[in-house]
């Protein structure tokens, strides 16, 4: 499969196979507008706690301006990657992606998703490395994203990759967690 290059900055996000515990393996490649319909299946089979956990309210269903802003992205100030299935026809079984912040672009914050019947098995934690290593490759100094204090599976995961948890202004049951990219 073609590599999709970026002409903003020559970065180059690759397509790559990875194999889970398990059997089962997907394809990790950057979101495009053909996966629209598969995005929303993807949103849509999410558990009530995945969705509550990914986008703070219990949200069922992207809008169609969502759904546009969330798969026609411009892989420069919008980065998004997928986990295609290999197997259960290609459904996107997780989902991660950043956002330059307006005010500092060399800021950006991710977000991540990954299918209920897909967790536990690497895949949050293979996305994000690969996330956090292609936005160091951009330029980015810093990913930061906030992160439910309940959600304990993430603040790990997101320890595990050497960020660090900070309170948040909105209250103690988030925290704002920052993956510095400059740190060795
Ligand atoms: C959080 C999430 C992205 C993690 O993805 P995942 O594929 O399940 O995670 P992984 O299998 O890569 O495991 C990540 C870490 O969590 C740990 N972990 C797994 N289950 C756990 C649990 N129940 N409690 C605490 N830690 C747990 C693993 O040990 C692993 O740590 P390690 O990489 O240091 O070994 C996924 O569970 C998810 O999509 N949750 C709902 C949406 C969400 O919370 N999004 C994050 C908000 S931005």
């Amino acid at each position: 499969m073609d590599a999709l290059l970026q002409p903003q900055t020559g970065v180059e996000l690759q397509p790559e196979r990875l194999a889970l515990p398990g059997g089962r393996s997907v394809l990790l490649r950057p979101i495009t507008p053909a996966d629209a319909e598969a995005e929303q299946a993807f949103v849509g089979t999410l558990s009530l706690d995945s969705r509550h956990k990914r986008f703070h309210v219990g949200l069922r269903q992207l809008s169609p301006d969502l759904l546009r802003q969330f798969t026609d992205v411009d892989q420069h100030d919008h980065v998004a990657l997928v986990a295609q299935a290999e197997d259960e026809n290609g459904r996107i079984v997780a989902d991660a992606r950043y956002v330059r912040s307006a005010e500092h672009p060399d800021e950006a914050e991710f977000a991540i998703a990954v299918a209920d019947d897909w967790q536990s098995l690497g895949l949050g934690r293979t996305l994000m490395a690969r996330l956090a290593a292609h936005a160091r490759r951009a330029g980015l100094a810093a990913l930061y994203g906030d992160v439910l204090v309940q959600n304990r599976r993430m603040l790990v995961l997101m320890r595990g990759l050497g960020a660090t948890p900070r309170p948040h202004r909105q209250g103690a049951h988030i925290a704002r967690v920052v993956f510095d990219l400059r740190a060795d």
